[in-house]
């Protein structure tokens, strides 16, 4: 038996040498995204679970903004449970998993190659049914993960799907990211922030944007290491009704990056602060609470650092808590839904 986080930890620091891997091999998914340059689907369609679905939620909005493709998340359980057959020609229907092992993932990746999607699996799992299932897979090459909370495969799927859909020179773009992930873990002290939330029982993470990913991933790790009810939310969607339930005893963290989402979280910051909520932020300016080393990347790429810092604060607070991060409660590693 490994001491308690002992595995988080790891897999959190081995996450710089886990992007440099991925960029070093990026030809490989750069060959895949050729393919579907060339067929020009019209529509993209992710599928996911959990962490997974975060980054699934991350590629939509590469897709729509880097790609200028619609995209949306699909409910898997319409072929599956429903048996839906839908007509799926011009689509790319992309599958993201750690462990490509979940079975609804994999038949609603087989039910959408037989309705005529283009169909790719992103998994950190290149021998599992789920790449088997798909026309196309994409290894993320995360290597084993031993703790039950994903943290390098989800940065990895970030990444991978990056790759996939963000055009010719996404390697290119991308390539400063091992560097500022290093920067951005050496910088993270997560225990003055782990302390302010230790007696907290429910809390808000906000973002927009690009970053809306990593407020539902950072609320995700809270909830299943600290067993906190951490609810995420779209900036907009926060002052759209859920802002009410702010007060002293729900603590904000608000994720606030350089570029447009960053921007558009300023009137929300500043509504937060008007309330008197315990704002906690994250972002690349100095006085933020969590500082990511952002230099050199664009925007879009700004989530895989981004969720970094907040990695850290949720397995520290899970010890200080008296939680084992590696071994939530009640979680296996590979989940298997229908
Ligand atoms: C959370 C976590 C899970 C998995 C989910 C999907 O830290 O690891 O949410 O992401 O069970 O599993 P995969 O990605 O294997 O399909």
């Amino acid at each position: 038996m490994t001491e308690p986080g002992a595995w988080t930890a790891a897999e959190i620091a081995e996450q710089p040498d886990v992007l440099a891997r991925l960029l070093a091999g990026a030809g490989e998914i750069r060959e895949v995204a050729e393919i579907v340059e060339r067929r020009r689907p019209r529509f993209v369609l992710l599928a996911a679970r959990g962490t997974s679905d975060h980054a699934a939620l991350y590629a939509k909005y590469v897709a729509e903004v880097c790609a200028a493709l619609p995209a949306g998340l699909a409910s898997p359980s319409t072929l599956t449970v429903y048996g839906a057959r839908p007509d799926l020609s011009d689509v790319l229907f992309v599958a993201v998993s750690q462990s490509g092992s979940s079975p609804d993932l994999v038949d609603s990746t087989a039910a959408a190659r037989e309705c005529g999607a283009l169909t790719i699996a992103v998994s950190n799992a290149p021998d599992s049914p789920l790449a088997a299932a798909a026309e196309f897979s994409a290894d993320v090459r995360a290597g084993v993960e031993r703790a039950v909370a994903a943290t390098k495969t989800y940065t990895a799927e970030l990444l991978a799907l990056y790759l996939l859909l963000g055009g010719p020179s996404a390697p290119e773009r991308a390539a400063a990211l091992p560097d500022l992930a290093a920067g951005t873990l050496a910088r993270s002290d997560p225990d003055a922030v782990a302390t302010r939330l230790v007696a907290a029982s429910r809390l808000v993470v906000t973002a927009r944007g690009f970053s809306h990913a990593t407020a539902r991933e950072a609320a995700l790790k809270l909830m299943e290491t600290s067993y906190l009810s951490a609810h995420a939310y779209s900036g907009a969607d926060l002052l759209h009704g859920p802002l009410a339930m702010v007060d002293a005893d729900v603590p904000v963290v608000a994720i606030a990056s350089p570029g447009r989402g960053g921007a558009a979280m300023m009137p929300v910051v500043q509504r937060l602060r008007e309330i008197d909520a315990e704002v906690i932020t994250v972002g690349s300016e100095p006085a933020a609470d969590l500082r990511i080393e952002a230099d050199g990347v664009p925007e879009e790429l700004l989530p895989i650092l981004e969720i970094l810092p907040l990695q850290r604060v949720a397995a520290r607070l899970a010890g200080l808590r008296g939680h084992d991060p590696d071994r939530p409660r009640g979680l296996a590693k590979v989940t298997r839904t229908w």
